[in-house]
Parts: C-alpha cells; sequence; structure tokens
C-alpha cells in the first residue's frame, strides 16, 4: 500500500511534561483539500474536535474521549464531571461512552492521569488489531464481490487501523481480490466524497462517486455485489446506527437482492440498548444542510447525523470474531461472551 496507511488519525504526545502533552489528529475538515494536523492540548479542545467533526469516525472518537477524559481529570475535573463533559460530545456512537469508560475506570483503579492516557493508548492498539482482523474476516465472506458499495468513511481516518468495512476493502487489496468501489457522497458533510474517495484513491483503489440519491439506481442497475458499512451503536437485536442515508442503502439492497453488511468491532455494541428505541440519534443544526449559494439561512430544516437500519435488513455483522448471523439476540450476546472469555 501507498503512503497512506502510515497516516494516522489519532496520535498521543508525551512532550515530555504533563502540562505540554497533546493529542495529535488529522483535521479532517480541512481535507481533502489539505492535509492538517491539529494538537489538542485539553478537555475542551478535545470536546471541540469531536463537535465540529474535526475528529470523527465511532472509533477514533472513543480513542479520542479516553485522552479527553484523561486531559480533564489532570487539569482537576472530578472523574464524573469528566465523564459527563467528555462522553456527550455526540450522542450516537456508544464507542465514545465506551473509550471514556475505560480510561475513567483505569484512573480509578490507579488514582493518576497517566493510566487514563494508557488506556487511550490500550485502545488505539486494540483498535488497529481489530481493523486488521475485521479486513481479514470480511475479505473471506466477500472474496466473490468485487463491485463494493459504501457510505461515510469508514477506513484510516475513522480508526486507528485500517478502518473497518474500509478495512475489508483494503484487505480485499492486499489479498489480491479485485475490487472496485462505489462511494456514496454523504451529504450533508460529504465523508464519503471528501475523505473516503480521498483515501481510497490515495492507496490505489478503483473508486467511483456518485450522489447518495443514486445508489438505489446503482443497486437496481447490477453495478454493485455488495454493500458494506461502518456503525456507530448496534442494539443487543442488530439494530444499527450508522450515517444518515444509510438506513435507504439497506431498504434498496433488499430490494435488489443485494448484500448488506455492517463491519465494526464489538466496542460498537450497546448491550443495553435493547432496539432501535434506545438509541439516541444526534441532530445537527440547519446550516450544513442549507449549504447552498442563496440559499434562505432561516429555512426549517430536519437535519439527523445518524439513522437505524432494522436488523431484518442487514445479512451480516463482520466482527474481528467471525460474521454475525440473525438470530442477532443470540450472535451478538455469543461473540461477547467469546470476548470476555478470552
Ligand atoms: O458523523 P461521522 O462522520 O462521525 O459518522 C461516521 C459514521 O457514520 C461511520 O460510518 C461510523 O462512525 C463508523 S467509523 C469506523
Amino acid at each position: 500500500m501507498s503512503d497512506i496507511v502510515t497516516l494516522r488519525s489519532v496520535v498521543w504526545q508525551d512532550n515530555g511534561a504533563d502540562a505540554d502533552a497533546s493529542l495529535r489528529i488529522i483535521d479532517q475538515r480541512k481535507l481533502p483539500a489539505a492535509l492538517e494536523y491539529r494538537d489538542l492540548r485539553n478537555a475542551d479542545d478535545v470536546v471541540d474536535a469531536i463537535q465540529t467533526l474535526s475528529i470523527r469516525g465511532a472509533n477514533s472518537i472513543g480513542a479520542a474521549g479516553a485522552f479527553g477524559y484523561a486531559f480533564a481529570v489532570r487539569d482537576g475535573l472530578s472523574s464524573a464531571e469528566a465523564f459527563d463533559k467528555v462522553s456527550n460530545a455526540r450522542p450516537t456512537a456508544v464507542t465514545l461512552r465506551h473509550g471514556v469508560q475505560r480510561a475513567a475506570d483505569a484512573f480509578a483503579a490507579e488514582g493518576d492521569w497517566h493510566a487514563a492516557v494508557a488506556a487511550g493508548e490500550r485502545i488505539i492498539e486494540e483498535d488497529i488489531d481489530e481493523c486488521r482482523r475485521i479486513g481479514e474476516v470480511g475479505a473471506a465472506e466477500l472474496a466473490d464481490a468485487p463491485r463494493i458499495l459504501t457510505h461515510c468513511n469508514t477506513g484510516i481516518l475513522a480508526t486507528a487501523g485500517i478502518g473497518t468495512a474500509i478495512g475489508v476493502i483494503y484487505t480485499k487489496q492486499a489479498l489480491g481480490q479485485e475490487v472496485h468501489v462505489y462511494s456514496t457522497e454523504t451529504r450533508p458533510l460529504r465523508q464519503g466524497l471528501r475523505l473516503t474517495a480521498w483515501e481510497l484513491a490515495k492507496n490505489g483503489i478503483d473508486v467511483t462517486a456518485l450522489v447518495d440519491g443514486a445508489a438505489p439506481a446503482a443497486l437496481h442497475n447490477g453495478l454493485i455485489d455488495a454493500v458494506i458499512v461502518g456503525a456507530d451503536r448496534i442494539a443487543a437485536n442488530g439494530d444499527t446506527a450508522n450515517k444518515i442515508g444509510t438506513y435507504s442503502l439497506a431498504v434498496a439492497a433488499h430490494e435488489n437482492h443485494v448484500p448488506f453488511y455492517i463491519a465494526a468491532p464489538l466496542s460498537a455494541v450497546d448491550a443495553s440498548a435493547r432496539s432501535e428505541q434506545d438509541i439516541p440519534i444526534e441532530l445537527r443544526g440547519g446550516a450544513e444542510v442549507l449549504d447552498a449559494p442563496g440559499v434562505d439561512q432561516n429555512l426549517p430544516t430536519w437535519n439527523p447525523a445518524f439513522d437505524v437500519t432494522p436488523s431484518y435488513l442487514i445479512t451480516g455483522i463482520i466482527t474481528p470474531v467471525g460474521v454475525l448471523r440473525a438470530p442477532y439476540e443470540e450472535s451478538i450476546k455469543n461473540a461477547l461472551q467469546q470476548v470476555q472469555d478470552e
């Protein structure tokens, strides 16, 4: 693979003294026009970066959340204050909450903010390994599916490793499998066009860009062998929240008999959410929707950042421990148990 695999979306920098430590992220708002880094130096910086999508993607914000918590307790917040401040930065990705919780548990055990930092570093290491395993499981499952449609960005930028859905694509390429990606634009913030098309092209993967509204026609016209997307939160029954527009892809895939996969680590599972009813969906401001010259900026908007795909539309959930299939209550519970036993 090219130089891009050396890019890291989130890197801890010790810098010698507690007060000088920083979390270096790629500023994803600037891509693809400019590859710029941003050094986050306290919890406010981390929360701002997460809320403005300077850092984004469920796995990346899970790792960033752990370091945000570490900064907060270093700077005198109580554990509960630090937990609330950082874990509430965005509501839908349960990975954020899980990342902050791991940092809080480490801090509680050792009473030292460095323990929370170490938890963040472990999250990064595990994510790298889990993305690699998701890639292997997914490439085996989709060995005979060269034409893949994906949505949003789930790659190097959205994780600490090679990605989840996009990790499957990189692994297919690395194994010499034929692969051509259809990348949806992903309105309103264009993660598919700005980030996915950029990182795939940089890595020598053939990519065709299409607007979100064209995806059902691509499926209907027989252009796609499989759809793979990521996850922000998977309920105990398999209902899955992901970037807005995922649900319509799943419906169109089902209608056209094209397999539809989620690829995610088990940290995306929220076992306390029984079904879609228990998944909070982030509503964002209207400016993102009204982003076109001359448009009345006072138009009412409805701008959910995510939607939920009911599990009956999902062919399989590609995880580091294998492909989970219906009935999901059972396969998810078994996978969580397997990991706990390891
Ligand atoms: O709003 P974003 O860009 O953070 O949304 C990201 C997604 O929906 C991804 O598909 C999901 O977080 C999985 S990333 C491995």
